[in-house]
């Protein structure tokens, strides 16, 4: 490869940007998020700036029903982003100093960060080593006098164990709380207190800005939500507590409603590619894939026969009940080798994540250390994600398997077979 070349790969890789280099596979391609979809999201924004209402409205009083119907729930808050929404869902359940909240040792550091935002203090459990959500059978051994919540995350799109966790959270009185952020269509809802989502850009339902939103069965929960979001305020200028601004914008909110009616196409394409890439990587060296789920009943069903689009969303009987492709997560013993020789081949990867959240430097004063989390900690050290966003063409995903496979191979020691997570964590 010229140098030119690689110098514009540098240039476009591994970064979420968009990318015209013929033969380059960016890990995320934004400039695609309004593929398909640009002129609806124009008439959408044309509407609100025609109507004036730039904060609350219809625009986003429609989204919050939409958004509830489509996720099985009784109600839907939207919030500033999908941070906040975790911090208001704990705010709502009243969590706060002197309580402990169970968390995956495993996820985006969000999920610990909205925790110590209340002033509760994490008590992290490690993963399933399949699933990579949290381990119920971990739980509760974990659970301390003062925990009161279990807030699960339904990592890389993968439904953690609710049933298991439901039960546990039963049995003990505690609040089941879910992290949802990367799991939009997930029907899960039923199971949960609350919920919180993300709409990041780069989420299965991405608003082209910061979004967020709090999902729930439990109208109280949804009330001090609404109340908590707004100041503290129901009434303007009269405030009940002591809230904070973390509104969804009519703007976001107009964005969402026209991709929401995109989302199971958009999971349907994500699904096909994440089966190509478990079925044609199967066989390759040293590569650990991630679990397919085995719920297949709604594998393929959002495509009409004539290759229109399906809205029909008013029930979630045909979404999937514990899977939604978000992530592609692969492992690797060279991680970072690999990652730079996908680079130099044109394919753009991401590490979710490089450091688990007890070994960041935000929660040095609790005094975790390496070894505490094993398994949080090996994952952190071999993950590395290939780039799935419903956009990509065939051509691409195939040269994303073509190339990792090339690389895998030239990366395979002659000897000494690399150990999985999965193989190794029965024994930790
Ligand atoms: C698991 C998880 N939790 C929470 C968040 C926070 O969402 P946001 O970036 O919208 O604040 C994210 C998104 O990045 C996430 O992936």
């Amino acid at each position: 490869m010229n140098q030119d070349r690689t110098q514009m790969i540098r240039e476009a890789m591994p970064a979420v940007v968009r990318s015209c280099v013929p033969g380059v596979v960016p890990f995320q391609d934004l400039g695609l998020a309004v593929t398909g979809v640009r002129e609806e999201i124009d008439r959408g924004v044309a509407k609100v700036l025609d109507s004036g209402r730039y904060i609350g409205g219809s625009e986003v009083n429609c989204f919050e029903r939409e958004f509830a119907d489509y996720c099985g729930a009784g109600e839907a808050v939207g919030t500033g982003n999908g941070y906040d929404a975790l911090v208001l869902m704990l705010r709502a359940c009243g969590i706060g100093a002197g309580d402990d909240v169970i968390v995956p040792s495993n996820t985006y550091i969000a999920t610990w960060l909205a925790v110590s935002a209340v002033g509760a203090r994490v008590l992290p459990v490690e993963p399933d080593a399949q699933t990579l959500t949290i381990d119920p059978n971990r739980v509760e051994a974990a659970l301390t006098r003062r925990t009161r919540a279990i807030l699960a995350v339904h990592l890389y799109g993968r439904c953690a164990n609710m049933p298991a966790l439901r039960e546990i959270a039963r049995r003990r009185s505690l609040r089941l709380l879910v992290d949802a952020a990367q799991a939009h269509g997930i029907a899960h809802e039923l199971q949960t207190d609350a919920s919180a989502f993300s709409f990041y850009p780069t989420k299965n339902l991405g608003a082209l800005g910061d979004a967020g939103a709090v999902v729930t069965n439990d109208a109280q929960i949804a009330d001090r939500v609404r109340v908590l979001a707004n100041y503290g305020s129901r009434e303007k200028y009269f405030n009940e507590v002591r809230g904070v601004n973390s509104r969804l914008d009519s703007l976001q909110a107009a964005i969402l409603r026209v991709k929401l009616k995109y989302l199971d196409r958009w999971n349907a394409r994500r699904d096909e590619i994440a089966r190509r890439y478990l079925r044609e990587l199967v066989d390759v060296p040293n590569l650990v894939l991630p679990q397919a789920s085995d719920d297949r009943q709604n594998t393929g069903t959002y495509h009409q026969t004539d290759g229109s689009l399906n809205t029909h969303r008013s029930s979630n009987t045909h979404r999937s009940a514990n899977m939604v492709w978000h992530i592609f997560a692969v492992h690797h013993p060279q991680r970072e080798r690999l990652m730079k020789r996908l680079a130099a081949e044109g394919v753009g990867t991401l590490i979710h994540y490089p450091q688990p959240p007890h070994l960041s430097e935000a929660y040095q004063d609790t005094g975790f250390v390496r070894g505490d989390f094993p398994l949080a900690e090996r994952l952190a050290d071999t993950e590395l994600s290939l780039p799935l966003h419903p956009h990509l063409t065939e051509e691409e995903v195939s040269q994303v398997i073509a190339v990792t496979r090339q690389a895998c191979l030239q990366l395979a020691p002659r000897s000494s077979a690399w150990t999985t997570h999965t193989a190794t964590a029965g024994r930790e």
